[in-house]
C-alpha cells in the first residue's frame, strides 16, 4: 500500500484546478492537498483553501528559491494550478520530476512567457488549428516547456470565443489534473519521467470528454 503523497499546490488566480483537486482527493488514501502556496494576497484560491481546511500562505518573493522551498515544506508532489510565476532554479532543482503543471493548450504550441489565461485561447483560434486540449507537464528552468506527462484534445468549434473555448478545456482540465496526481501518487511519485497515453474509443462521448489512459508499460 502506498503511503499517502502529501501535495503541495501553488496557486495565482482563482482557483478552480485546486478545486478540482481538492474535490477528488476528498476521503484519498494515496494522495492528499497539505498545503496551498499563492504568489498573490488577492488569489481567489486561498478562500477556498481556507474553506477546506488546508494550511495557506502567500509568498514574499516567488523568485526566492529558499523562501518558495520552505513554504513547499515536505510535499512529495507540487502542483501548479494556475501559478503564474516562473519557479527559480534552485527550486526546479530541488523538485526535480515532482513538480507538475497544467496548461490550456496542446503543448509546446501555444505555451511560454506570457502565454496564460484568455491569450492562449485567443491565439489558438487566431492561428486556425481546430483542435485545443489541456497538457499536463513536469516543470523545468522555463515556462511550459518540461516533459509532457499527459493531454486531451478539446474541439474546437465554429464560432467560438476565447471564452467559449476556455469554459471547455477548463472542464477537461478539472478532469486531466486530479487524474495525473492520482496516477503519479499511485506510483509513488517516481523519479523517472511519467507519460500517459490516451486509450479508449473516443475522445468525446455524448458530447463529455471520454478521459481514459494507458501508458507505454
Ligand atoms: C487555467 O486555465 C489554468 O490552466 C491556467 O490558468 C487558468 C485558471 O486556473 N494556468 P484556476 O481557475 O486558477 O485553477
Amino acid at each position: 500500500m502506498q503511503p499517502l503523497t502529501p501535495i503541495a499546490v501553488l496557486v495565482s488566480g482563482a482557483g478552480t484546478n485546486l478545486q478540482a483537486l481538492l474535490d477528488a482527493l476528498r476521503g484519498s488514501s494515496l494522495a492528499r492537498v497539505t498545503r496551498v502556496v499563492s504568489s498573490r494576497p488577492d488569489a481567489g484560491a486561498l478562500e477556498r483553501a481556507r474553506s477546506a481546511g488546508v494550511p495557506a500562505c502567500v509568498l514574499a518573493d516567488p523568485g526566492d528559491p529558499t523562501e518558495l522551498v520552505a513554504a513547499l515544506g515536505d510535499a512529495e508532489l507540487v502542483v501548479l494550478a494556475g501559478y503564474l510565476r516562473r519557479i527559480p532554479p534552485g527550486a526546479v532543482v530541488r523538485f526535480r520530476l515532482r513538480m507538475i503543471n497544467i496548461h490550456p493548450a496542446l503543448l509546446p504550441a501555444f505555451g511560454g512567457p506570457g502565454m496564460y489565461g484568455r491569450r492562449v485561447h485567443e491565439r489558438v483560434l487566431a492561428s486556425g488549428v481546430t483542435l485545443s486540449g489541456a497538457t499536463v507537464h513536469y516543470v523545468d528552468e522555463e515556462y511550459d516547456r518540461g516533459p509532457i506527462i499527459a493531454q486531451w484534445p478539446v474541439p474546437v468549434r465554429a464560432g467560438d470565443t476565447p471564452e467559449s473555448l476556455a469554459a471547455r478545456v477548463l472542464e477537461v482540465e478539472h478532469r486531466l489534473l486530479p487524474f495525473v496526481v492520482l496516477e503519479l501518487a499511485q506510483r509513488g511519485v517516481p523519479r523517472t519521467p511519467v507519460r500517459l497515453f490516451a486509450a479508449g474509443p473516443a475522445f468525446v462521448i455524448d458530447d463529455q470528454p471520454a478521459l481514459r489512459f494507458g501508458d507505454a508499460r
